[in-house]
């Protein structure tokens, strides 16, 4: 009995981790952090290329690469400050909200 209640714990503890994005902390972290220039609902504006629906794999991607300070457009400069201080949580949380349309 006692082992059968540790090995749902462990399920239980496996499944919380496994669903590790956080969409409502992204979705804060995109308000204060992104949306002056990518737009409110992430359909970027003008040289700002639309965020909203894109594949998370392909955002997180991107995310690390300005994180690193790479360059990968012409207006990189304008992004790599902003993706300076992410966490590899912060980023997974961004990735997860955006792929999801940002609404
Ligand atoms: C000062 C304006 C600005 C802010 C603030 C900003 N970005 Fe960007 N972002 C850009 C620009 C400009 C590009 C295109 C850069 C290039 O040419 O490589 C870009 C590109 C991106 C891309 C790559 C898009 C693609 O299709 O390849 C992602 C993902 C991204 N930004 C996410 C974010 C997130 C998440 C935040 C908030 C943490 C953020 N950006 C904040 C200006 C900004």
């Amino acid at each position: 009995m006692k082992r059968t209640m540790l090995f749902a714990l462990a399920c239980a503890i496996g499944l919380a981790q496994a669903q590790a994005a956080d969409t409502a902390a992204g979705k804060s972290l995109y308000a204060s952090n992104c949306a002056q220039c990518h737009g409110p609902t992430a359909k970027g504006m003008a040289s700002f290329p639309a965020l909203a629906g894109k594949d998370a794999d392909y955002l997180q991607s991107r995310l690390e690469t300005y994180r690193a300070g790479e360059k990968v457009g012409a207006n990189s400069s304008l992004m790599i400050p902003n993706a300076r201080n992410l966490s590899d949580d912060d980023i997974a949380n961004l990735s997860a909200f955006l792929s999801n349309n940002a609404q």
